[in-house]
């Protein structure tokens, strides 16, 4: 069993179609569109697996618990958890405000610290189990608009280190996944994304010649849910086709 936050759209939507395409069945969560995240439930038992839908802020504590308890109830256990689901408030540093804050860094970070302490005790029923979060280049480096939402991915990153020691001995693999920009609806959110002809641009300058898409996103977060990643703990995994690497203008 897999829970993948935020699954119906985007990039968690094709994590959560690959694992179940490897065999696995799925819990569903999304907070504000049920549309898709029903369909990608229908296409998960289509596949033959189990998919079972449940809204969820994973912003808010008890919203995080009930959605546990109800896995809780009906499989008794957890092999998988992918902390994908994200928001923010994309605007420079001096007209960020504490409920922007608040909201970023309880969605995309806080999130991963109280579901992995709910996760940890059903992963231990199964006697293993995988945790992948979500991270992304400006929890290191510096995008437009992007302050409060790289802070809330550098304490993923810093939270993915030290719960990889910690649940090392329970035999539970943590890491996470940096996407380069992928075309999602996320896009949407940012305004030097949003202009004309951007993604053809920023595919060209791509070392690879093209953007990294959902499927090569959920193709290494899917890796590292086998045991073949078993000695990977605590890292992680750029996957923009080496966009990063290059040091800037002379590129
Ligand atoms: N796209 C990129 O270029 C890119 C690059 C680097 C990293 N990433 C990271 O990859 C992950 C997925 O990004 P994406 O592009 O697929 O994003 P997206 O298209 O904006 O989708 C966001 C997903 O998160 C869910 N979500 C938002 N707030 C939530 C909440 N409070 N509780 C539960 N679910 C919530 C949404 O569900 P509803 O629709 O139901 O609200 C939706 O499924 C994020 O962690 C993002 O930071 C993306």
């Amino acid at each position: 069993m897999a829970l993948v936050t935020g699954s119906g759209r985007g990039i968690g939507r094709a994590i959560a179609l690959h694992l179940a395409r490897n065999g696995a069945d799925l819990v569903i969560n999304f907070f504000r569109n049920r549309g898709p995240a029903e369909q990608t439930a229908e296409e998960i038992r289509a596949l033959g697996r189990q998919a079972l839908l449940v809204k969820a802020n994973v912003g808010e504590i008890e919203e995080i618990n009930a959605m546990f308890d109800q896995i809780e109830a009906e499989y008794g256990g957890l092999d998988i958890l992918v902390s994908n689901a994200a928001s923010g408030y994309n605007r420079p540093v001096l007209e960020q405000r504490p409920k922007g804050w608040d909201w970023t860094m309880n969605i995309n970070a806080r999130a991963l610290l109280f579901a992995a302490q709910r996760a940890v005790p059903l992963m231990e029923k199964r006697g293993r189990g995988y945790i992948v979060s979500l991270t992304s280049p400006g929890g290191t480096r510096v995008l437009p608009d992007y302050a409060v939402v790289g802070a809330s991915k550098a304490a993923i990153e810093s939270l993915t280190r030290y719960m990889a020691i910690e649940f090392a001995p329970k035999n539970i693999v943590v890491n996470a996944v940096s996407p380069g920009l992928v075309a999602t609806d996320a896009l949407q959110h940012f305004e030097s994304t949003r202009q004309e002809g951007i993604l053809e641009r920023l595919a060209a300058a791509n070392p690879t010649g093209r953007l990294a898409t959902v499927e090569d996103v959920a193709n290494v977060v899917a890796f590292l849910c086998t045991p073949a990643a078993e000695m990977i703990r605590g890292q992680v995994i750029v996957v923009d086709g080496g966009r990063t690497l290059l040091a800037g203008d002379i590129n």
